[in-house]
């Protein structure tokens, strides 16, 4: 179980995070949506250790993240599995050193065991054999399915998702969706998930949380979301979503300033 207290975080004199609340449960699949710099990255980074608040905390299982020391951190991390936003592979190393690379660095698995680990976790993201291609050889989607098997290498029990599909097509973005629900189901991981897609939200999510103004301003189910009349909420979401808002309020507007000069 994932506790954020009362979490507080500026850069300067920007204030980012201005109390953020949140539990997330066992099992369960957060998603967190919010406006471009509103903080849900800066939140991400606090749950897993590398960014610490200026106020408040985060309890992983009990354990309050800021308060471990760093090999204690180090052993939570591998707990943690975090695909980063754009996905932030090595460009240097093969797909198979880049989903590797926890377990070289922070185990004594064997070459052979590590090997047979990283084939696994490829297989499982849908990309079997492909350890030997460099990142700069692969689409954003399959980028981020890579980032995606070195997320899962250590078997988290936590998996961290950044804007898992933004970026991709909408047939890729399902199909990163349908696996993030996947794992959720047959790993039994807990997942949060920061996104912008709100039919990520609506596929993936169990419950979602809304950062506005440096606090949570919504949390519930996606049913809940949807049905909301809170403006702000309204304003980001149907934004979000296939109807363009923009356009509509502006083609009322001429609509009416049509019938009034008339
Ligand atoms: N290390 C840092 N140093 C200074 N400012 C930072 C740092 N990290 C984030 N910020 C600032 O904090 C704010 C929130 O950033 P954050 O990356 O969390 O936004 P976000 O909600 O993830 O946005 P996006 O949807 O665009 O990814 C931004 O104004 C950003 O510039
Ligand atoms: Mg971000």
């Amino acid at each position: 179980m994932i506790e954020i207290v009362n979490l507080k975080k500026s850069f300067r004199d920007k204030k980012v995070l201005q109390g953020v609340s949140l539990e997330i449960a066992t099992g369960e699949t957060m998603t967190i949506i919010g406006r471009s710099g509103c903080g849900k990255s800066v939140l991400l980074k606090h749950i897993v250790g590398l960014l610490m608040p200026d106020e408040g905390y985060v309890r992983v299982d009990g354990k309050i993240i800021s308060q471990l020391s760093k090999s204690e951190l180090y052993k939570l991390r591998l707990r943690f599995g975090f695909l980063f936003q754009g996905a932030a592979l090595f460009d240097s190393m093969t797909v198979g050193e880049n989903v590797g690379i926890a377990l070289r660095e922070n185990t004594n698995l064997s070459e052979k065991e590590i090997r047979k680990i990283v084939a696994e976790k490829l297989e499982m993201v849908g990309l079997p054999h492909i350890e030997h291609l460099k990142p700069s050889e692969l689409s954003g989607g399959m980028r981020k399915r890579v980032g995606l098997a070195r997320a899962l290498a250590t078997n988290p029990e936590y998996i961290f998702y950044d804007e898992p599909t933004t970026g991709l097509d909408p047939i890729m973005s399902d199909s990163i969706d349908t696996l993030i629900q996947t794992l959720a189901k047959t790993l039994r991981v807990t997942s949060v998930v920061v996104t912008h897609d709100m039919q990520s939200v609506y596929k993936v999510a169990d419950r979602v949380a809304m950062m506005h103004d440096g606090k949570i301003y919504f949390l519930g189910t996606p049913d809940e979301l949807a049905k909301t009349k809170d403006p702000v909420i309204r304003n980001f979401v149907d934004r979000n979503s296939y109807h363009d808002v923009e356009i509509e309020d502006e083609l009322e507007r001429l609509n009416k300033k049509q019938a009034s000069d008339r």
